[in-house]
């Protein structure tokens, strides 16, 4: 049966959690929306409080929702899905643009639990059907979900912007073997070489290049990751390509910005001459005078519109 494109829209609902209002807005509105009704708060001990303020009955729900820091509580608010599902809604998708806990997708040393995996349990006992989420730390993570997982990519946009501030002798660096596959993508949108290094972990904060592949002599860089967290990846990865005789010209991109713990200070140096990330995470009370933030809103509600409409999330 074919459904036009109007009774899909009134037939979804799409709800903020409180990670990242701004970015829930923006998909709303582009998809031409206004934002459903829901109280989103804290009981006085710190306990999430959730409730809807509007009928969700036969309805598909939305939940735009980013388990960034306060990772916890972000992740706890999910249980906005139950409430859903209670309240008879027919489906439910969590949109997750930054899915917290994906690099503890496997044990690291003994008697660690897979938390990524406990994660994608709780979503789907809370109801979530469907999980839209971007540039996922390692893409096994969707095995670890019955229910589908749309993996977005902002490397396109983040291409986009980035060509025009790019000098032409640019590589494209992998800061170790697992950004391999992301930094080959950001090489062939961008037409540039790559070159890898040796990450060594010596515990969950730290590691050390040990080797690297390619050539950075003389070369402006731009170093490419899923994510800059403390930015001590990133930081290091530029000290590395300058003892390595890189230009001090650097430029850093990853998607999801979180950037706790002085980040930004950490990558404050004269070599790097830009940060581009994208709003997957909120940038409140930033002070980062080289950040870029480039908005996945429009591709989030493409990649929607065309899921609503019982087609693809990838465009083409
Ligand atoms: C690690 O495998 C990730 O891809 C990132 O490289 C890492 O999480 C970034 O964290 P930080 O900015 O604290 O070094």
């Amino acid at each position: 049966m074919q459904r036009s494109r109007t009774s899909c829209h009134e037939d979804f609902r799409i709800f903020a959690g409180s990670a990242n209002p701004a970015l829930a807005a923006a998909i709303a509105r582009t998809l031409n929306v206004d934002l459903g009704g829901a109280v989103i708060d804290r009981f006085p001990d710190g306990e999430v409080a959730v409730q809807l303020t509007e009928t969700v009955r036969r309805k598909h729900v939305l939940i735009v929702q980013s388990t960034a820091p306060a990772v916890n509580d972000h992740l706890v608010e999910l249980v906005f899905a139950d409430a859903c599902r209670r309240a008879a809604a027919e489906r439910i998708t969590a949109v997750v643009p930054y899915f917290g806990y994906a690099r503890a997708d496997k044990r690291h040393g003994r008697r660690e639990p897979i938390t990524a995996r406990v994660v994608a349990d709780v979503l789907q006992t809370v109801g979530i059907a469907h999980v839209v989420t971007m540039d996922l730390h390692t893409p096994q993570i969707e095995g670890f979900f019955h229910a589908p997982v749309d993996t977005l990519t902002a490397v396109p946009i983040l291409c986009d912007a980035l060509r025009d501030r790019l000098p032409s002798d640019v590589v494209v660096v992998s800061p170790d073997r697992g950004r391999v596959s992301l930094a080959t993508s950001y090489a062939q949108c961008l037409g540039a070489e790559v070159v890898v290094m040796h990450k060594r972990r010596d515990d969950a904060t730290h590691t050390q290049v040990t080797h690297m592949v390619g050539e950075v002599s003389g070369r402006a860089c731009l170093i490419v990751d899923d994510m800059i967290s403390t930015g001590g990846t990133m930081a290091h990865s530029v000290n590395t390509l300058l003892a390595r005789g890189a230009r001090p010209e650097m430029y850093v991109a990853a998607t999801h910005g979180l950037l706790v713990s002085d980040a930004c200070a950490r990558l404050d140096t004269p070599a790097v001459r830009a940060i581009f990330v994208t709003d997957t995470i909120e940038m409140s009370d930033q002070n980062c005078a080289k950040l870029q933030v480039v908005s996945i809103a429009g591709l989030v509600a493409s990649a929607l519109q065309r899921f609503l409409e019982d087609g693809s999330t990838m465009a083409g």
